[in-house]
C-alpha cells in the first residue's frame, strides 16, 4: 500500500495536509475556479506490482490495495466492486460494453466512494458521518456507516425518490428532509464546521466534488475495465456526470496504469450531463463550468445539479473528451431499450451514457469501429417512474387462456402463432 503524503489540488497541484478533506484548494477558490483535492502518495501507486500479480482476493475493490490509501484488512467493505463488464450488441450502438455498477451492495457505484470514505473516516477517528444526497450517495453512506458502526446523518429534500429514502432508513441513517435543496449544504456545513462531522458528499458551493478518499476508490473501476480487456483499454469511457467524481477517479486510475506501463494510453472520456454546464465551459474555454438553469426538471434526478465541476472539466480537456447534454425523452427511451434488449434496468441517470454514445456516433465524433464502455451507475429499482409511464400497465385477466391470449394481443401486441 502506498503511503498518502498529502492532499493535492486537482487543478494547480498545491499541497495540503491529509486531514484537509473537508475543504477545497484555497488558491483556486481565490482564482474563481474552486477545485477539489486528491490523494498524493509517497511512492508511485502499484509500484513493484505486475498485472499478473494483482491478487484475486479479497473479492472486492480492495484487491487493488496497492493503489489505495488503506489496506484491505482495515477496509470498511461490503464486497463492493468486481462488477461485470458485459457486451451490449443488441443496442445498435456498435462495440459497446456495459460496466454494470448496479451489482454493488446498495445497487450503485457510490458504494465504492462510501467504502473508500468510511475506511478513512475510521482512520481519522470520525464520530459522525454526514452526506447531502438525493439518493445513491446517501444510501451508500448509510450502509457503510452501519458497517463501520458509526451514526450517519443524511440530508435530503422533499420529492426525492421514495425507494432511495427507504433504503437510507433501512440502514439506520438519520434522514433529515428539507424543503429547499439549498438548505442541505448550509446544514451539513454547520455540522462539519461546528461539530466535526465527517463529510462523504459535497456540502458547499460552488461545488468541487466529494471526499478525496472516497473518490480514490473510483480508480478501481478503471483497473477492472483495463484488466477485463487484458490491458488493451477501450477508446472511450462514457459516464453520467454530476460532480464528476467517478469521471475524475477513473481517469486518475488509467493515468496510474499508464505511468506503470501496464496500458499504452488513457481512454477518452464523455460526460453525459443534463444541465449542459460542462458542455458550455468546453465551448467557451471558461475555467469553471457555469450555472445552467433549466426550464424543465430532469427525470435523471441523481445528476440533476445545475453546475458542473472543475475536476470534470479539466479531465475532459486533458483527454480531448466531450460533454453531451441529454433530454428527458431520450433518457426514457434508453431506460426502456436497455431493459427490454439487454436485460439491464438502469435508473434514469444511468441511461445517459447510451444517449451520449448514440449522439456522438451519429456525429462521427466516436468512430464506427471505436470501442466504448458505458458506466451503468445504478439500478432501475431506485426510481421506477419511467417504467410506470413509458410502458403499459400489466392487465388484470379473468377467465382462462383465451382471455390471456387476448390480453397479450391487446396490451402487448403479441400474437402467439
Ligand atoms: C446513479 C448516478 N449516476 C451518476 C451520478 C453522478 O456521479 P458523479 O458525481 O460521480 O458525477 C450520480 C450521483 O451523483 C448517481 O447517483
Ligand atoms: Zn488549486
Amino acid at each position: 500500500m502506498p503511503i498518502p503524503s498529502a492532499l493535492a489540488c486537482v487543478r494547480c497541484g498545491a499541497r495540503y495536509p491529509l486531514d484537509h478533506f473537508a475543504q477545497d484548494c484555497a488558491a483556486c477558490r481565490a482564482a474563481q475556479a474552486p477545485a477539489n483535492l486528491t490523494v498524493a502518495y509517497d511512492a508511485r501507486p502499484g509500484e513493484g506490482l505486475t498485472p499478473a500479480a494483482v491478487p484475486a482476493r479479497p473479492a472486492s475493490l480492495w484487491r487493488w490495495q496497492a493503489f489505495l490509501p488503506a489496506t484491505a484488512d482495515e477496509a470498511v467493505s461490503l464486497g463492493e466492486g468486481n462488477t461485470p463488464l458485459l457486451p451490449a450488441p443488441a443496442l445498435g450502438l456498435g462495440d459497446v460494453w456495459i460496466k454494470d455498477e448496479s451489482r454493488n451492495p446498495t445497487w450503485s457505484f457510490k458504494d465504492r466512494l462510501a467504502s473508500g470514505a468510511l475506511t478513512m473516516a475510521r482512520r481519522f477517528g470520525a464520530r459522525v458521518i454526514a452526506s447531502s444526497s438525493s439518493g445513491n450517495a446517501g444510501a451508500a453512506a448509510a450502509a457503510y456507516a452501519a458497517k463501520a458502526g458509526l451514526p450517519c446523518v443524511v440530508f435530503t429534500f422533499v420529492g426525492a425518490s421514495p425507494p432511495l429514502i427507504a433504503q437510507m432508513r433501512a440502514y439506520g441513517a438519520m434522514v433529515v428532509t428539507v424543503e429547499d435543496k439549498a438548505d442541505r449544504w448550509r446544514l451539513q456545513s454547520a455540522g462539519v464546521r461546528q461539530r466535526g462531522w465527517y463529510p462523504t458528499s459535497p456540502f458547499f458551493g460552488p461545488v468541487v466534488g466529494s471526499n478525496p478518499y472516497g473518490m480514490e476508490a473510483y480508480k478501481t473501476i478503471a483497473f477492472e475495465i483495463a484488466e477485463a480487456f487484458d490491458w488493451d483499454v477501450p477508446d472511450w469511457c462514457v459516464l453520467p456526470v454530476c460532480y464528476g467524481d467517478a469521471l475524475f477517479g477513473m481517469w486518475k486510475g488509467f493515468e496510474e496504469l499508464k505511468a506503470l506501463g501496464w496500458i499504452g494510453r488513457v481512454p477518452r472520456f464523455v460526460a453525459a450531463e443534463v444541465s449542459g454546464s460542462i458542455a458550455a465551459a468546453l465551448a467557451s474555454g471558461a475555467a469553471m463550468p457555469p450555472e445552467r438553469a433549466r426550464n424543465e426538471a430532469s427525470i435523471a434526478t441523481s445528476i440533476g445539479a445545475s453546475q458542473g465541476t472543475v475536476q470534470a472539466l479539466d479531465v475532459l480537456r486533458r483527454c480531448d473528451g466531450r460533454a453531451v447534454t441529454v433530454d428527458n425523452e431520450t433518457l426514457a427511451r434508453w431506460v426502456v431499450t436497455l431493459g427490454t434488449r439487454e436485460g439491464i434496468w438502469p435508473e434514469p441517470s444511468s441511461a445517459a451514457p447510451f444517449a451520449a454514445i448514440e449522439r456522438l456516433r451519429a456525429q462521427g465524433v466516436i468512430a464506427p469501429q471505436a470501442r466504448c464502455v458505458a458506466l451503468m451507475t445504478a439500478s432501475g429499482l431506485k426510481d421506477t417512474s419511467v417504467i410506470e409511464t413509458a410502458l403499459p400497465p400489466a392487465p388484470v385477466v379473468r377467465g382462462g387462456l383465451d382471455e390471456v391470449l387476448h390480453a397479450l394481443r391487446d396490451v402487448y401486441g403479441f400474437a402467439d402463432g
